[in-house]
């Protein structure tokens, strides 16, 4: 039996990746929390005729610990988007706090459950969840993940765009290090099948990767950022890790994670000199089987990008880490 929940579940993203688990044959039972309209949203996806029970709370009469208690995957997409002009760290100020406080949730109703951070920005959220996690002393690195499958998704939509490859679900593309602008790397290099990318259009490719947040948040012109194409993305996220607890073999994603705590990742930490990097992990029945190091074999282009990467995330990291060490 799996119960999955999602916190934040009323807002853009939530909405759309609460009616694809209430849909999912995965999924058997579905909590929705929210500030606003999350038993609304709960009784319009309980009468579709698809198994999962769906329940929806709202923080008073203990919402929080009714929607967590007994939860396996806790999705999280709480927390403000961007307008125009905005970059993600511009939303740490709300969406930090936002975090800390469903996580400490998490520490205290399901301690073991799998948390999946969607809420910007995703390279310091991340680092918060952990120390929020640690400080309540059931910290499990390989159960706690950045979820940056929309930036794979957009790498294999925008790569089979210029390749003229029909399917783009064919195309795989590592995409590695952070989640907003110059700290998304993508390894074209990497793509499997092997693509050839016409040099005039490498630079643009990779920058439309790295900026497609951007391309959606300034389309949507105030209205906020992907809600639709992430939903799409958190819930082949959420379905992946699913499928790996139920036994599934070889399920491989790019995630943000603690490398020093997880199979395979001490190395990585090491090479890469930050903790938090998202690289493909392949999941298993307890999260993250082992982090895979895709390093060795990338171009000097890549490793330029990586450089800089690299500057930004130190940065991000460090800024999560001191708020959730500070006193609430
Ligand atoms: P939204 O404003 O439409 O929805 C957010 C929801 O969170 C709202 O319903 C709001 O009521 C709720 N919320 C606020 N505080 C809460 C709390 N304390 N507890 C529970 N719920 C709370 O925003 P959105 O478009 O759904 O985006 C949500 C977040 O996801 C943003 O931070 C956005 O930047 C991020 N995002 C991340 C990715 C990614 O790739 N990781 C992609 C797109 C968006
Ligand atoms: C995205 O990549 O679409 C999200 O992180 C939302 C944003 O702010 O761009």
């Amino acid at each position: 039996m799996v119960k999955a929940v999602v916190l934040g579940a009323a807002g853009g993203i939530g909405q759309p990746l609460s009616l694809l688990l209430k849909v999912s044959p995965l999924v058997d039972e579905l909590a929705l929390y929210d500030v606003v309209n999350s038993p609304g949203v709960a009784a319009d996806l309980s009468h579709i005729s698809s198994p999962a029970k769906v329940t929806g709370y709202l923080p008073k009469d203990d919402g929080l610990k009714n929607t967590l208690e007994g939860a396996d995957v806790v999705v999280i997409p709480a927390g403000i988007p961007r307008k125009p002009g905005m970059t993600r760290d511009d939303l740490f100020k709300i969406n930090a706090g936002i975090v800390r406080d469903l996580v400490t949730g998490v520490a205290k109703y399901c301690p073991k459950a799998f948390v999946l951070i969607i809420s910007n920005p995703v390279n310091s959220t991340v680092p918060i969840a952990a120390e929020i996690l640690k400080a309540n002393n059931v910290f499990d690195p390989s159960r706690l993940f950045g979820v940056t499958t929309l930036d794979v998704v957009r790498a294999s939509t925008f790569v089979a765009e210029i390749t003229g490859v029909e399917d783009s679900r064919t195309i795989v593309v590592p995409v590695v290090g952070g989640h907003s602008g110059d700290t998304i790397v993508p390894l074209l290099s990497l793509a499997k099948p092997s693509v050839s990318i016409p040099a005039d259009k490498l630079d643009g490719l990779v920058n439309r990767i790295q900026f497609g947040g951007d391309e959606v948040v300034k389309a949507k012109d105030g209205a906020g950022s992907a809600t639709l194409s992430m939903a799409f993305a958190g819930f082949r996220f959420a379905e992946a890790v699913i499928k790996a607890v139920r036994g599934e073999k070889g399920i491989v994603e790019p995630s943000y994670v603690y490398l020093p705590g997880v199979p395979g990742g001490e190395e990585i930490a090491k090479a890469v000199g930050v903790d938090f990097f998202a690289v493909p992990v392949e999941l298993g029945p307890n999260g993250v089987a082992k982090a895979t190091n895709p390093f060795g074999l990338i171009n000097e282009a890549e490793k330029k990008l990586l450089e800089v990467a690299i500057k930004g995330l130190k940065t991000n990291i460090d800024k999560g880490v001191e708020f959730a060490s500070a006193e609430p």
